[in-house]
């Protein structure tokens, strides 16, 4: 993984809304535009009601993302993380993000995916207080803010998102804060003036009839703000 993958302002393409009979060039697509995070949607129907991916596709295009110079940004919405850890690692993960709602040892699942090798994230819902991660200052790379309530791609932001941010920049300032659900031109540069630094976007990329232009369009607007 290049190291430079998740420093300064990132839009991280979620492949949860790609065309997955085409994802080699789905990919090649965004990261040709300039994408270096490729975010990986792991879903088990039980956290949350939909089953979307597992290993086996997060290693279908690390090495794809990697010699390129990115890096795979895994997201898990799913009970028992812990358990999975291992399994993402070898896949070729660079990150691996644990939800604090499913997980009662947060600190200690960290520290086992930093053991691993990965970079370690936590997300919170959005009915999740800021304040409930703010003991894990030493143990989490990154905070992933979700600004929808996990489960679907599409779905509307929600505004109080960026204030949301703000008070995990202020309680965590060491992390690299990511925002994910509802990202576009319009919406990006609110959470990037509240002190994220990687914004997923699934549907406004990967739905839009032009992904590489739908990328660029929202990493200018993400850089201006
Ligand atoms: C939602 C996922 C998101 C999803 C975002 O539960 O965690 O990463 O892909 O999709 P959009 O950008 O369409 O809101
Ligand atoms: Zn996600």
């Amino acid at each position: 993984m290049s190291s430079e993958a998740f420093s300064g302002r990132r839009v991280a393409p979620s492949i949860l809304s790609a065309d997955f009979a085409r994802l080699g060039a789905q990919v090649a697509e965004v990261m040709d535009a300039g994408a270096r995070v490729i975010h990986v949607d792991v879903m088990d129907g039980h956290f949350v009601p939909p089953i979307t991916i597992g290993p086996l596709v997060a290693a279908s295009i690390a090495d794809q993302v990697h010699d390129a110079g990115g890096a795979v940004d895994v997201h898990l919405m799913i009970e028992r993380p812990e358990a999975q850890i291992a399994e993402f690692a070898r896949a070729g993960a660079d990150s691996i993000t644990i939800h604090t709602e499913a997980d009662r040892h947060t600190n200690r699942t960290l520290s086992a995916i930093r053991e691993a090798g990965c970079l370690a994230g936590v997300a919170l819902n959005p009915g999740t207080p800021a304040d409930s991660v703010a003991e894990l200052g030493g143990v989490a790379d990154h905070v992933l803010c979700m600004s929808v309530n996990p489960g679907w791609g599409g779905q509307a932001f929600i505004a109080g998102s960026p204030d949301k941010v703000a008070r995990l920049a202020a309680l965590l300032p060491d992390a690299v804060i990511e925002v994910d659900g509802g990202i576009d031109a319009d919406t990006v540069g609110s959470v990037a003036g509240a002190g994220a630094h990687v914004f997923v976007a699934g549907s406004a990329i990967f739905g839009a009839a032009d992904p590489a232009g739908a990328y660029r369009t929202i990493a200018a607007a993400a850089r201006a703000s």
